[in-house]
């Protein structure tokens, strides 16, 4: 089997996290931050040590940590937590359901929603004029989930800086493939999901939230904090993190992080060569058309023209053994600027694990696919 579709959960899980599952089943399974035995703060330290080890990767000292169950709840959460009736929130037509939906529920009860047109690359030049004096929130996805396009996040935090508004970024699809320097960008609160790039089992993401910005809780209940008080304490991170937190995801998450620590020179240029060498592969195919740009690092997206990219989908899984996935990637708007609502796309996305080979049986199989249409 090949697998091509690491921006839906990423295949490949280091041993080091293998083990780290293995090792928290049998030696953590106490609840962290309630009781005061020495295992529950054996738990604790452990679920500390990941905070910090996350703000080592992604360069945020400043930050804290929250974790949820997905990147999806770490959107909701920096979503629902900023914007209130009568606000204004600027995003792309590149973002995934997961902001695109809160959004819409938002704008039913008077927040304002601007959805900009243009290509990803090219966001932040058309950003200022479409700021208003209610604008609270800028949101942009850091790489897209269909193509593959990165935004400029440091010149959009910059405008967002200078306009004292709250810049969020889906890192979902960059996070463990990218350099990423949150103290440097003047991103104000960055989403990630720790099954794809960070190689964790699924059940955990996060939002690492700048100090000091004010965010109203999404979940409320026990944190293990200020007990008598009825209220939702609203102190960084356990007033976010209402219920038991996924020990067992973020122990496997911790080992992902540190080992993209350890690799991530070798990793980034494994993934460098690969994107170069898939792009060129692509471009010899006939009938096919890429809507990738040139500057896609992990994710690319392609049709047959006019064919359903369902059916190629299909082909490649049942035929070849390759699984990628097609279809609209719950990112409807890109598609809509693609022209590709109807047929969707067929998204390829590499890992640091993929190879030439697999890269060149699936040319092989695209071209074998393309004399049968
Ligand atoms: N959002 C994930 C994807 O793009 C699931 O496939």
């Amino acid at each position: 089997m090949i697998y091509f579709d690491n921006a839906a959960t990423s295949l490949y899980k280091p041993q080091e996290v293998k083990n780290a599952v293995v090792y928290a089943i049998n030696n953590l399974t106490a609840n962290p931050g309630r009781s005061g035995h020495d295992l529950s703060l054996q738990v604790s330290n452990m679920v500390f040590e990941t905070r910090e080890v996350l703000k080592k990767f992604f360069n945020a000292e400043n930050y804290n940590v929250i974790f949820t169950k997905n990147c999806s709840e770490a959107l909701n959460l920096a979503i629902f937590g900023t914007l209130k009736n009568g606000d204004h929130v600027i995003t792309s037509c590149y973002e995934h359901n997961s902001v695109l939906r809160p959004l819409k529920e938002l704008e039913k009860n008077g927040v304002e929603v601007s959805i900009i047109d243009c290509d990803l690359k090219d966001f932040h030049k058309v950003l200022e004029e479409n700021i208003r004096g209610n604008t609270k929130l800028v949101i942009t996805t850091h790489v897209s989930n269909v193509t593959g396009d990165l935004t400029d996040i440091k010149s959009v935090g910059k405008i967002c800086k200078l306009h004292g508004i709250r810049y969020l970024v889906d890192g979902a699809q960059s996070s463990g493939h990218l350099r990423i320097d949150i103290c440097n960008s003047d991103v104000d609160m960055f989403a990630f999901a720790g099954h794809k790039g960070l190689m964790s089992i699924t059940g955990v993401g996060g939002l690492i939230v700048k100090n000091g910005l004010k965010l109203k809780p999404l979940i409320y209940g026990g944190t293990g904090t200020e007990s008598k008080n009825l209220i939702q304490p609203e102190d960084f991170p356990e007033g976010f993190e209402a219920g038991t937190v996924p020990t067992i995801s973020i122990a496997s998450l911790k080992s992902g992080v540190e080992f993209l620590i350890k690799n991530f020179s070798k990793i980034e240029k494994i993934e460098e060569n690969l994107a170069k060498y898939i792009k060129n592969e692509l471009k010899n195919i006939k009938f096919l058309k890429i809507y990738s740009n040139i500057d896609s690092k992990n994710v690319f997206c392609f049709n047959f023209e006019n064919v359903s990219s369902n059916k190629i989908a299909d082909i490649l899984n049942e035929k070849y053994n390759i699984c990628v996935r097609a279809g609209l990637h719950c990112a409807p708007l890109v598609h809509k600027k693609l022209n590709t609502l109807q047929t969707g796309a067929v998204r390829v996305s590499l890992d640091f694990f993929n190879t030439r080979n697999e890269i060149d049986k699936l040319i092989i199989a695209l071209k074998e696919i393309s004399l049968l249409l």
